[in-house]
């Protein structure tokens, strides 16, 4: 189906229409940006079709599709919310351009490649990748997948899923894929808290703890800075001080920021260093980073 809303092209499944639109802008000389996304959008995903027109783009196509092969045996994909008339008239104000909006048939046809055919990274399967078995694979598939339908110059991720960020662009250099891969800052709510769909799973004492997530990231980055003692005793603290609270901690670790590789001793300097966590909180999942 291929609708217009005002002037926003909606497609869901006319891929071949998608194309032509695509290649007409190209011919145009217009830079097109994409923004996947898995729906229910809020600041945050706004903040990425901002950033997106700021680095360049003239055109912008949003996906929506949240996508099966991400989501674990037991995780939250059948009750992920799913709010596409309230996501398109969003998408309507902020002037984009194109929706893509497809059925698990337009990614998933029968007899298509269900891997991605790189040189894996021992990545996949640190951070979050060890508590989420699968789950970088579906995530690379998808949007591999996206980006051979879309074909967009440049495509954003936020900072939020800083290692899905990394192993994307991994992903595009390995397969040489011709679109740029670009990051955009996290956007919080007013006391912090890293802004997710997830957090609406929250119940009221949940949400008034899950702030302590930032808070520890924030506090262990002062100590580091300060660098009055080792950063292993800083971290140790902080899990414990989270897990005292109720925040059950996946792990608080400190990587490189360009690759994620791990750090066996942290030298102070500027941006080259990433503090990542993730707490489960109740069957709520969170996780959030901070540069160093
Ligand atoms: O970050 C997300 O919302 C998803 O992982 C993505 C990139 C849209 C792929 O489904």
């Amino acid at each position: 189906m291929n609708t217009r809303s005002n002037r926003m092209q909606i497609f869901s499944d006319n891929l071949s229409d998608l194309n032509i639109m695509v290649l007409s802008w190209k011919e145009k000389n217009e830079v097109v940006g994409f923004i996947p996304t898995m729906g229910n959008l809020h600041e945050g995903h706004l903040s990425l079709i901002r950033k997106i027109k700021e680095f360049g783009a003239t055109k912008t196509i949003v996906s929506i599709y949240v996508n099966p092969k991400q989501f674990g045996p037991g995780e939250d994909y059948a009750k992920y919310p799913r709010t596409l008339d309230g996501d398109i008239k969003l998408l309507e104000k902020v002037n984009v351009d194109c929706v893509f909006c497809p059925s698990d048939k337009e990614i998933y046809p029968p007899n298509v490649e269900s891997q991605v055919m790189i040189n894996k990274l021992d990545l996949m399967d640190e951070l979050c990748g060890k508590y989420r078995p699968g789950h970088f694979d579906g995530v690379l598939l998808v949007v591999n997948r996206l980006l051979s339908i879309i074909q967009p110059n440049i495509a954003i991720f936020g900072q939020k899923d800083y290692q899905q960020y990394v192993l994307i662009k991994n992903m595009v250099r390995q397969l040489i894929i011709p679109t740029e891969i670009l990051m955009a800052p996290i956007i919080r709510e007013n006391d912090g808290l890293a802004m997710s769909s997830r957090n609406s799973y929250l119940n009221s004492n949940q949400r008034s703890k899950a702030i302590h997530l930032y808070k520890s990231l924030i506090s262990a980055r002062k100590k580091i800075r300060e660098n009055k003692i080792d950063c292993k005793s800083i971290l140790r603290t902080e899990i414990e001080r989270l897990n005292k609270i109720g925040l059950s901690v996946d792990y608080l670790e400190i990587r490189t920021s360009d690759d994620l590789s791990s750090v066996k001793e942290y030298k102070k300097k500027n941006d080259e260093y990433v503090l990542l966590g993730a707490v489960k909180l109740g069957k709520t999942r969170l996780i959030d980073n901070i540069i160093l």
